[in-house]
């Protein structure tokens, strides 16, 4: 069994291939990965020597290489994870995430089309969703939810979704396609907000906090969504579409607060900035599907998960130090340096 994995050198996409070279030691990973600013090949180190692991480097978006790749390698299965995967970037500028999110989504179909893969797995996001309000605790993110992406980032998965969908419908193509909740655990990038505010409280930092802070995300642990992947790739039908979350909704002050208490910093390190445009309130999945058909329950608890997060950045400080202090600082410039107070 081949698998092409793209994006695995970012921080789901690695974890994913982590836990397949464990899960399924007898299958050959390829890793497929542009390395964006996001992507990190020493995060790959561990595996690069693993006889049944090969990392290419090469863009999605280039028609040719994909081919020329599923030519030599004739994937039984591929799971796309490469995307531009950071709202707030996508709002600076949304030009990249159609580039890579619809059109490199696109090349990926039609690669698997023409080589006749077996399984094209699309790593979709519930910000497809859209938004819930603060107000009603008793609505979900279901299967059926229409799709009504806020972000340039959400509308560039939904339009990658509806496509997956499309060539399922028309040319028959074996996909399914997951939609999950914020994931959280090593290797996270720090511009997100769990690894951002590790970092920041390690450095003595403000942590700057969007609006009043009170955005709802439901977390789940990487090896929990990596091993939903693996349940739906082998046992999910093709053309569906599987929610995955572990009903652990929490807002954000409440996080920063905990990682705060965590790190033994004080909370006067908080500091209430501009709010994001357009942000979405409040995301909480509904996983039943997945549950019932698959059988799959989330095994990290949220208490344990970002224990051992914590901890994770406390114990490889040379990773995420490396990364803030490269390009990474003229983004955090750019992004924090005038954003005026909430
Ligand atoms: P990430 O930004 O950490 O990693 C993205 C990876 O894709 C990087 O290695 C990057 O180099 C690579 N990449 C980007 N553009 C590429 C291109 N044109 N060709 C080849 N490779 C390219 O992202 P992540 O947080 O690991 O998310 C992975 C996937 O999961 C994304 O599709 C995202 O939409 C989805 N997702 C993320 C979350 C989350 O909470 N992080 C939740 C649900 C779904
Ligand atoms: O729900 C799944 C999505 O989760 C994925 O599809 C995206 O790829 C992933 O980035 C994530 O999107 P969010 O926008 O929810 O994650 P982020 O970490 O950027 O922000 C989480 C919340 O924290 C959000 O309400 C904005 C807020 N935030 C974020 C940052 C970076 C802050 O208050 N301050 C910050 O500095």
């Amino acid at each position: 069994m081949t698998i092409i994995v793209t994006g695995g050198a970012g921080f789901i996409g690695s974890n994913f291939i982590f836990y397949m070279l464990k899960a399924h030691p007898d299958y050959r990973i390829v890793c497929l990965d542009k390395l964006t600013y996001a992507g990190n090949l020493s995060t790959l180190s561990g595996v690069m020597e693993q006889k049944n692991f090969r990392f290419v480097k090469l863009d999605i978006c280039d028609r040719e290489g994909v081919f020329g790749l599923f030519r030599e390698e004739k994937p039984d299965i591929v799971v796309n994870f490469a995307a531009e995967s950071h709202v707030d970037r996508s709002i600076d500028d949304p030009g990249v995430f159609l580039q890579t999110n619809v059109i490199g989504t696109s090349v990926l179909l039609d690669a698997c089309r023409a080589f006749g893969t077996g399984r094209f797995h699309q790593v979709s996001t519930d910000e497809v969703y859209g938004d819930l309000p603060l107000d009603r605790p008793d609505l979900f993110f279901t299967e059926q939810t229409p799709i009504h992406a806020s972000s340039p980032y959400s509308a560039s998965k939904a339009s990658a979704d509806l496509l997956v969908m499309a060539y399922h419908r028309t040319y028959g193509l074996p996909a399914t396609i997951s939609r999950c909740s914020n994931t959280y655990g090593p290797y996270h990038f720090p511009e997100k907000l769990i690894p951002l505010m590790i970092a920041n409280c390690l450095n003595d930092r403000p942590l700057p906090v969007y609006g009043q802070g009170l955005n709802v995300r439901d977390w789940l642990y990487v090896e929990d969504h990596c091993r939903a992947i693996d349940l739906i790739i082998h046992k999910g039908r093709a053309g569906e579409v599987y929610n995955v979350g572990g009903h652990n909704e929490m807002r954000n002050i409440d996080i920063v607060k905990l990682i705060c208490r965590e790190l033994g910093k004080p909370e006067s390190l908080i500091t209430y900035v501009t709010d994001r445009k357009g942000h979405d309130m409040r995301y909480a999945i509904d996983p039943t599907k997945i549950h019932d058909e698959l059988g799959w329950l989330p095994v990290t608890k949220f208490a344990d998960g970002i224990k051992k997060t914590i901890r994770w950045y406390l114990d490889n400080r040379d990773w995420w130090q490396d990364i803030i202090s490269g390009e990474y600082t003229k983004y955090y410039e750019k992004m924090y340096g005038n954003r005026g107070k909430a």
